[in-house]
């Protein structure tokens, strides 16, 4: 085993670049690392997260979003982190990002942590196990249905022998989840590595390469449950993960005619006007609802209409009007700025503007 480098400060990373087109179309008009879940950006749930396990010293890699980003989190303070912003000109690969951030993580350990992972219990526990433990790197397996579309990882018995990046004939369905503990021999292992077919430089060529080098990395399955959060349907069920632990709180306004049923939140300004909101449910800042019924499972994000319609297990970014919608809308996923309008009465046609790779289904 190589000797872990200085036991300095454990350093955060956070990836927060990359392209996002799996999450398209939300992803055209922002950064991904910002889609919210109950409410919350994404990458906020990530900072939480390190900051709740003693990392001061963040670093965010940003590409193309930058702005959206920088605005958003800003210096940190306000998790008590101190972030510094690390340009990233294009999204070569995650093991570029790191090689680009060392002049920032120094000989520090560190955790990477890519920006689009969200692990519901928080990494804690893993923090400190990496801490006591004595190996340069400590990856974290999760079992998954599609294997094709992580890195894999072969085990013999509870060693790791192999990490393959989206393989076609996967040896395991253990992926290699988006939270990762490396030492600073990282940096030479990226440096021996080359771009990978589809151009990039990659994380699981840097890990086979620390093993093939006789680093110890060390392999844990979670037990907790962990989403990458890249598709439509991910981010549908850790909004629903989320919501099952949401804690209930009224700061927002309803009125008399209204029913507020299981756990609910109310933004600061939120306001409901003769509807039911059936939690767990979040309305966000300046939100109203009126004359509707909003059901489990659902996050409506800031500055949002949603009038004579009811909604149920569903997510709605901010800025979105939706009126007199005659169905029930239900599992979806619907943008920033969009507009939602049914008609008072059965319509003889669809009036519709929809953007590139929107999906409606009609009833
Ligand atoms: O989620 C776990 C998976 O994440 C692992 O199993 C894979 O081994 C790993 O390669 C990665 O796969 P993805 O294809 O999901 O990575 P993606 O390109 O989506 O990038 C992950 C995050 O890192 C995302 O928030 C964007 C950011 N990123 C990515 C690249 C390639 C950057 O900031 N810069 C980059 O150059």
């Amino acid at each position: 085993m190589a000797e872990q480098s200085s036991p300095g400060e454990l350093k955060g990373l956070v990836l927060a670049g990359g392209k996002g087109t799996r999450l398209r179309p939300f992803t055209y008009t922002g950064a991904k690392q910002l889609v919210p879940i109950a409410n919350k950006p994404i990458l906020f749930h990530a900072i939480e997260q390190l900051a709740a396990s003693g990392i001061t010293d963040l670093g965010i890699v940003v590409g193309d979003t930058k702005k959206q980003i920088v605005e958003a989190v800003g210096d940190g303070s306000r998790f008590g982190v101190s972030v510094t912003y690390i340009d990233q000109s294009a999204p070569l690969g995650i093991a570029h990002a790191v090689r680009i951030a060392e002049p920032f993580l120094g000989d520090s350990p560190f955790i990477l942590f890519l920006g689009d992972n969200f692990l519901k219990e928080g990494i804690a526990s893993y923090v400190e196990q990496f801490r006591s433990g004595e190996y340069n790197s400590l990856v974290l397996l999760s079992p998954v249905d599609d294997p094709r579309s992580f890195g894999i990882a072969e085990l013999d018995g509870e060693r790791l022998v192999r990490v393959i990046e989206k393989p076609a004939q996967p040896p395991s369905n253990m992926a290699v989840i988006g939270i990762y503990f490396f030492d600073a021999n990282v940096f030479d292992a990226i440096r021996q590595i080359e771009p990978s077919p589809r151009g990039e430089l990659e994380i699981t060529d840097t890990i086979q390469k620390l093993i093939d080098s006789g680093c110890s990395v060390r392999a844990d399955v979670i037990k907790d449950r962990w989403i990458d959060t890249g598709k439509h349907d991910d981010l549908l069920e850790a909004n629903h993960l989320f919501l099952e632990d949401l804690t209930p709180a009224l700061m927002g306004r309803h009125d008399e005619a209204s029913q507020i049923q299981g756990r609910v939140v109310l933004e600061e300004g939120a306001e409901v006007v003769n509807s039911r909101i059936q939690g767990p449910a979040i309305i966000g800042e300046r939100t109203r609802i009126v004359n509707s019924y909003v059901g489990p499972f659902t996050s409506i994000y800031h500055d949002c209409l949603v009038a004579d319609t009811e909604i149920s297990g569903s997510v709605v970014l901010e800025n979105t009007r939706i009126e007199q919608v005659g169905h029930r809308i239900e599992h979806s996923l619907i943008g920033k700025n969009v507009e939602l309008k049914g008609h008072e009465r059965r319509p003889h046609g669809y009036a519709l503007i929809l953007g590139d790779f929107s999906k409606l289904h009609l009833p």
